[in-house]
C-alpha cells in the first residue's frame, strides 16, 4: 500500500484504523500453494476474524480452523462450509460439541479423552472426522506465551495417551490422523525434525490413517517455508497422508498495517512519542514484547526538519505497558503526523478490548488500491450498548 493511499485512507476513515491490504492476502496464500501443492488450507480465524478478510478467503477456496462457538459461527456466515471447518483447542464442551455435530464440522481436533467422551453421543448425527492432537514436548524457539508444544503447556497429549485415545477413535472408524501445532512464530525449520521422527513410529502403527495436520505457527515476515515442505511432504507421501495446515500470522500479518496519529511529542531520555492508538488497539508489545515496525508516513517535504527523537513509540492510556514500540528511533515526527504499525494483521485487531473505554479502531480492507470499510470505528454508545439499566 502506497504512502498516499495511507494517508488518504487516514482522512477518510481517523485513525486509529486497521487496514487490510487483500492483494497481500493472495500474494501469500499463493506461496503457501506453490510450497505444499495439494495442502488443505484451513485459516487460524483467531489470528483476524474480519468478516470482510474471511469472505476473501472462502473465495479462495480456505477453510477454517476453529476453536470456539464464536468463530464456528463467523466462518460460517462467510461462507466456509462446515466439512472445510477444523475444530480444535481445548474447549470442546458440550454446547461446542453439539453445535459443531449438528453442523457436520469436517474434522475435529482432540484435545483430551474427555471431549471424546462428550462427541461420542453425537456421532450418529454427523460424518465428523477426527483428529489427536499431540503434545511432543519439545522446545519450538519462540515465545513461552507461545510455545504450545512445550511438555508444560496444556495443550494435546504425550505420545503414549495420543496413541491410547487414537485407538479408541479408531475402534468407531472415525479415525482420520494426527494434529501437531507446537507454536506460533516458529522461525527455526529444525524444530520440525523431531516431529517428523515421531510422527512416522505413530503413523506406521496407525496405517489406516489418511490425514495429518501440522498446525500453523509459521513466522512472519519469513518462514522458511521450502524447509518445511522438504521436512512435511516425504512423511506425508510415504504414508499417504492428506496434508492439512492452520496457517494464521502467515496469511494475514503482513497484509495489515494499523494507522496511528502522533498527539504528542515528549523530549527527553526516552523521548516519548505519544500515538493514539496502544495496547487497547495493538496488545502485542505489550504482552509478548513483540517487535513491529513503525514509520512516519506523513511526508517530510515542504516543512522545516524536525529532530530525529530516540525513545519509545507510546498509547494514549495510563499504564507503562500501553506501548506500540520501544526504543525507536523516528526521524522528525511531530504532533499529527501520521504513523503506520506494520506487520499487524494478525492478533491485532482480533486481541484489541475496549480497556479504558477504548473505542476499537475502523477496520479498512484495500484491493487493487481502492479501499472499502470493513468495520466503523466503535462509538461511546458501543460500550453501554449491552448493559442494562439496572
Ligand atoms: N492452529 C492452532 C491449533 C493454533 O493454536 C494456532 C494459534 C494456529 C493454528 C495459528 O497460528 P499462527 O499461524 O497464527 O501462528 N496471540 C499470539 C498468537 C497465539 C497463537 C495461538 N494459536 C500472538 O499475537 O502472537
Amino acid at each position: 500500500m502506497t504512502d498516499p493511499l495511507l494517508l488518504a485512507i487516514a482522512e477518510r476513515f481517523g485513525t486509529p484504523t486497521y487496514v487490510y491490504d487483500l492483494d497481500e492476502v493472495d500474494a501469500r496464500l499463493a506461496s503457501l500453494r506453490r510450497a505444499l501443492p495439494g495442502a488443505a488450507l484451513r485459516y487460524a480465524v483467531k489470528a483476524n476474524p474480519s468478516g470482510a478478510l474471511l469472505r476473501h478467503l472462502a473465495g479462495g477456496d480456505v477453510g477454517a480452523e476453529v476453536i470456539t462457538r464464536g468463530e464456528l459461527e463467523r466462518a460460517l456466515r462467510a461462507g466456509m462450509i462446515p466439512a472445510t471447518q477444523v475444530l480444535g483447542g481445548p474447549r470442546q464442551d458440550p454446547p461446542l460439541v453439539a453445535r459443531a455435530a449438528e453442523l457436520g464440522v469436517g474434522l475435529v481436533s482432540l484435545d483430551g479423552e474427555r471431549q471424546w467422551d462428550h462427541w461420542l453421543a453425537y456421532l450418529e448425527l454427523t460424518p465428523t472426522r477426527f483428529l489427536v492432537r499431540i503434545n511432543p514436548g519439545l522446545d519450538p524457539h519462540t515465545h513461552e506465551h507461545l510455545a504450545t508444544g512445550a511438555a508444560s503447556s496444556k495443550f494435546g497429549l504425550a505420545p503414549p495417551a495420543a496413541e491410547a485415545l487414537a485407538r479408541r477413535v479408531a475402534a468407531t472408524g472415525r479415525l482420520a490422523g494426527f494434529h501437531l501445532h507446537v507454536g506460533s512464530m516458529i522461525r527455526d525449520v529444525s524444530v520440525y525434525d523431531a516431529q517428523v521422527e515421531l510422527l512416522e513410529g505413530i503413523y506406521r502403527r496407525f496405517p489406516a490413517c489418511d490425514t495429518l495436520d501440522m498446525g500453523g505457527g509459521f513466522a512472519v515476515p519469513d518462514f522458511p517455508l521450502e524447509g518445511f515442505a522438504r521436512r512435511i511432504l516425504p512423511l506425508a507421501a510415504r504414508h499417504r497422508l492428506a496434508l492439512v495446515v492452520e496457517p494464521g500470522r502467515y496469511l494475514t500479518a503482513t497484509a495489515g498495517t494499523l494507522l496511528s496519529r502522533v498527539l504528542h511529542v515528549k523530549p527527553g531520555d526516552p523521548a516519548h512519542v505519544i500515538a493514539d492508538a496502544g495496547m487497547a488497539d495493538l496488545l502485542r508489545p505489550a504482552l509478548y514484547a513483540a517487535e513491529h515496525p513503525i514509520r512516519r508516513v506523513t511526508p517530510q517535504a515542504d516543512r522545516d526538519p524536525a529532530p530525529a527523537w530516540r525513545g519509545d513509540v507510546d498509547g494514549p492510556l495510563c499504564e507503562n505497558a500501553d506501548r506500540l514500540g520501544s526504543d525507536r528511533t523516528l526521524d522528525g515526527v511531530r504532533p499529527g503526523d501520521l504513523l503506520a504499525v506494520g506487520q499487524a494483521g494478525a492478533y491485532g485487531f482480533a486481541m484489541a478490548s475496549n480497556y479504558a473505554s477504548s473505542l476499537r479502531p475502523a477496520e479498512v480492507v484495500v484491493q487493487a488500491g481502492v479501499a472499502r470499510a470493513a468495520r466503523r470505528r466503535e462509538r461511546p454508545e458501543d460500550l453501554w450498548r449491552l448493559e442494562d439499566e439496572c
